[in-house]
């Protein structure tokens, strides 16, 4: 089968099965050709709950499919290909923040949304990329335990000063990977391109950048920019995604390193055959996780998140 009869037999299963497609930027151009919705974790995440299709089919990491069922719990929620999970959202496991808590207790515990549901029972309060430093502003608290992700952290307590924000070693092994003088070659082999980077890579990369935002932040500072040219810091589909929608720019790699073998895991063939039935796995958590990672991303939202 060619990748255009592929699509096809997938466009027409979906509706056959009433299968809602969600595929994260970073999936492959001809998976987010078939989707019904592309975006950022947590957005994909909102599309979901407001989705009325019976099954949602995530292309993505695992805990963006969780993220998926937390919201819709009643869905059928499907994850495109079992091996493809987050390595930062396992760094952490609930005995060591329930210990932390213990023994400070007046520490408020926020996780960024790449964990897992088991992980977020025993948070206070989710963030993603594009609304950490409004939440931990937000907080009515002084005293933060910031998890898992130290670099995104980092960038966090720098833009709220006033908090006492305390981080953990753990973070992304790909954007983390990104070195401050890849950063500085990139600039000086493209001295008319803006530098933007995911929050994910490490100060100093950071404090290169010309803009610092998630995913979809990137891509709308580059869509909307006047500017012709721009490095890309973040995973390299974004470069590429961002070449399709704006012919007339252009975009560079920071780091040929910026690839994510997760989310790269899914194939346009699993996509085809979760909508025949045989593929992927479907996503399944107790009433308890459920409700307490719930609690923990609905606080989020009630903060403006
Ligand atoms: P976003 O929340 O920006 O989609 O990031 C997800 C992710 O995995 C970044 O590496
Ligand atoms: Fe996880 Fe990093 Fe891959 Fe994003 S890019 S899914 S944070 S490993």
């Amino acid at each position: 089968m060619t990748v255009k009869e592929i699509q096809d037999e997938i466009l027409r299963l979906k509706q056959e099965n009433d299968i809602c497609i969600l595929a994260h930027s970073y999936q492959a151009q001809e998976i987010l050709e078939v989707a019904d919705y592309t975006g950022d974790s947590y957005a994909l995440s909102k599309m979901a709950a407001q989705a009325a299709n019976h099954t949602m089919l995530m292309c993505g990491v695992r805990f963006m499919a969780e993220t998926v069922k937390i919201l819709s719990p009643e869905k059928k929620v499907l994850l495109s290909n079992t091996i493809a999970a987050c390595p930062m959202a396992e760094q952490f496991d609930k005995e060591l923040v329930l210990r932390f808590k213990e023994q400070n207790p007046s520490y408020t515990v926020v996780a960024y949304i790449n964990t897992t549901a088991d992980l977020k029972t025993v948070c206070d309060v989710c963030v993603t990329s594009s609304s950490a430093v409004k939440i931990v502003r937000s907080l009515d608290a002084q005293d933060i335990l910031f998890i898992p992700d130290c670099n995104l952290g980092a960038y966090v307590a720098k833009q709220v000063p006033n908090k006492n924000i305390r981080l953990w070693h753990g973070g992304c092994p790909v954007h983390a990977a990104v070195k401050v003088s890849e950063a500085q070659q990139a600039k000086a082999s493209h001295p008319d391109a803006l530098l933007l980077v995911h929050p994910e890579c490490v100060p100093g990369v950071a404090e290169l950048a010309d803009y610092i935002g998630s995913t979809s932040g990137i891509m709308d500072y580059a869509v909307r920019s006047d500017r012709k040219e721009f490095i890309i810091g973040t995973e390299n589909s974004i470069a590429e995604h961002l070449q399709y929608l704006c012919p007339d720019k252009r975009f560079y790699l920071l780091s040929k390193s910026l690839l994510c073998e997760n989310m790269k895991a899914t194939t346009l063939v699993d996509v085809l055959n979760c909508c025949q039935g045989v593929g992927g796995e479907e996503i399944v958590l107790d009433s308890e996780t459920l409700a307490q990672s719930r609690r923990c991303i609905d606080t989020m939202i009630s903060l403006g998140g």
